[in-house]
């Protein structure tokens, strides 16, 4: 930053510390900078302040001083999003407002199978507090101990149950929203059915904050599944993946919850990250399978997986398989799972993806997306993985190591590129679950016809005409961005 840089965000600074206090603004550059990089920590960026408001009417009263100051919104949860939604990318003129100290489960109801959280809290103890009566929230990702409530509302999170619960959208009953101007809009319904007019909750599921910021959030609770079978299935090819998943969704009547797809680079990769992680199978088959079917009651979970995979693995179309006989087990083959993320971030910055295609066109998509990545980039490496019963995939490709950071850069673009005119072939979506963000702003911006923009940019100029919401993210709209 130059002199004058300088001198307006001190002044900016000092501004905020007037009207807000030391107990909310931050502004000291090593506390802040942890706020200011990515979970990869391919990006790292600042920021005027943080803000840590502790209520409601705090982050209104936060939102109302930046709107007068002139100086931007970037919300932020747990920041494990991946695609710099959630950190500047001007930070001379924007402020992180983040939510971590809004953490209070402000009700649950057994009888009406809901709860009401604050925005701040992470998912893992959302889902250990409603778990202590017999309740359960299903939204379950890789990131679930550190992301928080707020943040998946605004992400509309996926993730591995996605398949049988639905995406957060559809676990979401109600709102509370902290609007541009810093008036306070209490939509916190828990109503299952309620038709009066516009769902205006939806505005601000999978917005990014960039239409306000979510303070609360009414959600559905399910039973607790209390019988819950695990396993892994080496399989002979993706094609053979999306048959046993036809199989399963028909055969488990609905019970499934999870089914997730894996190369046999998974083990290699998460053994990377974990040295003495067991592995339970052979890693030598084609394509891999973790599968998961739960329940609650008077149903037979163990019986149902057994005999499905004995009638599976008669019929050829599962070679091997291993039952987790435990929970700590069920966890070693989730650890696989989890264990490929990390794997990947320690080899180094690579090209991630989070694409959906039509199932019955998710293997011949990945086929044809990993050779034209094999034809551009012969030295790179496609790891496809992912909620295959979703039919969505991420297919990452990863540079050798020991590459300049200026080749990297550029293998990393090409690979975007060439995988993405694939997707645009199948009518895929580039973003299936971790949103637009800023990293794939111009890829959506590139994609979107004129009645959606004009739409979008309309819904935008009507909430926050001076765009002091999360501008850069998403769209890029007059105003503040
Ligand atoms: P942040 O990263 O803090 O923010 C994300 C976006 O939401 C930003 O644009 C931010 O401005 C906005 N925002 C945050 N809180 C608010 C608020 N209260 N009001 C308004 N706007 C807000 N995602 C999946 O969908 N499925 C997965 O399976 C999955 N697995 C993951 C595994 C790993 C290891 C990691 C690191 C990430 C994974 N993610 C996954 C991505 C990420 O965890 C999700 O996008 C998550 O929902 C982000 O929540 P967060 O609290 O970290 O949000
Ligand atoms: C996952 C993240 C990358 O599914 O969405 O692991
Ligand atoms: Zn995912």
């Amino acid at each position: 930053m130059d002199i004058n840089t300088d001198r307006i965000v001190g002044d900016l600074q000092r501004a905020l510390l007037t009207a807000l206090g030391g107990g909310v603004v931050l502004t000291d550059q090593g506390e802040i900078s942890r706020y200011c990089r990515d979970w990869h920590g391919d990006v790292t960026s600042g920021a005027v302040a943080v803000l840590r408001p502790r209520s409601t009417e705090a982050v209104s009263a936060a939102v109302r001083v930046c709107s007068q100051l002139g100086i931007a919104i970037v919300p932020q949860g747990g920041n494990t999003g991946l695609v710099l939604g959630g950190i500047p990318d001007q930070p001379e003129n924007q402020v992180v407002l983040s939510l971590e100290r809004m953490t209070s489960l402000r009700k649950i109801d057994a009888d009406d199978f809901s709860a009401v959280v604050e925005a701040g809290c992470i998912l893992s103890e959302l889902k250990d507090r409603v778990a202590e009566q017999g309740m359960f929230f299903p939204l379950a990702l890789g990131a679930q101990g550190s992301c928080r409530i707020g943040g998946n509302v605004s992400t509309n999170a996926g993730g591995i149950n996605v398949l049988r619960y639905g995406m957060t959208r559809e676990l979401v009953l109600g709102v509370e929203v902290v609007l541009p101007d810093g008036t306070i809009y209490d939509g916190l319904s828990t109503l299952r059915k309620d038709n009066r007019g516009i769902d205006l909750k939806q505005l601000f599921i999978g917005a990014e904050g960039t239409l306000g910021i979510i303070t609360a959030v009414s959600l559905k609770l399910m039973p607790h599944p209390d019988q819950i079978s695990t396993a892994l299935l080496g399989v002979n090819s993706l094609d053979d993946v999306i048959a046993l998943y036809r199989r399963a969704r028909r055969d488990c009547c609905d019970l499934m919850s999870a089914f997730e797809f894996m190369p046999p680079l998974a083990f290699t990769l998460a053994r990377e990250a974990m040295p003495d992680l067991p592995l339970p199978l052979s890693t030598n088959y084609p394509a891999y399978v973790l599968m998961e079917i739960s329940g609650s009651g008077l149903v037979d979970v163990a019986d149902l997986m057994e005999r499905f995979l004995e009638n599976v693995m008669t019929d050829g179309l599962v070679l091997d398989g291993v039952i987790a006989a435990s929970q700590a087990q069920a966890r070693n083959l989730w650890l696989v799972r989890e264990g490929m993320n990390e794997g990947q971030a320690k080899r180094g910055a690579h090209m991630r993806t989070d694409i959906s295609v039509p199932l019955s066109r998710l293997a011949d998509f990945v086929r044809d997306a990993e050779a034209a990545v094999t034809r551009a980039l012969p030295d790179c490496v496609s790891v496809s993985y992912g909620h295959v019963g979703d039919g969505n995939v991420h297919l990452n490709v990863l540079p050798p190591t020991g590459l300049a950071k200026v080749e990297r850069d550029e293998a990393i673009y090409r690979a975007k590129v060439v995988v993405n005119e694939v997707v645009d072939i199948y009518k895929g979506s580039i973003s299936a679950e971790h949103g637009i963000g800023r990293l794939k702003r111009s890829d959506f911006e590139e994609r979107l016809a004129a009645p959606q923009r004009t739409l979008l940019t309309a819904v935008k100029n009507a909430i926050d005409p001076a765009g002091i919401m999360n501008p850069g993210c998403q769209l890029k709209f007059e105003g503040l961005s």
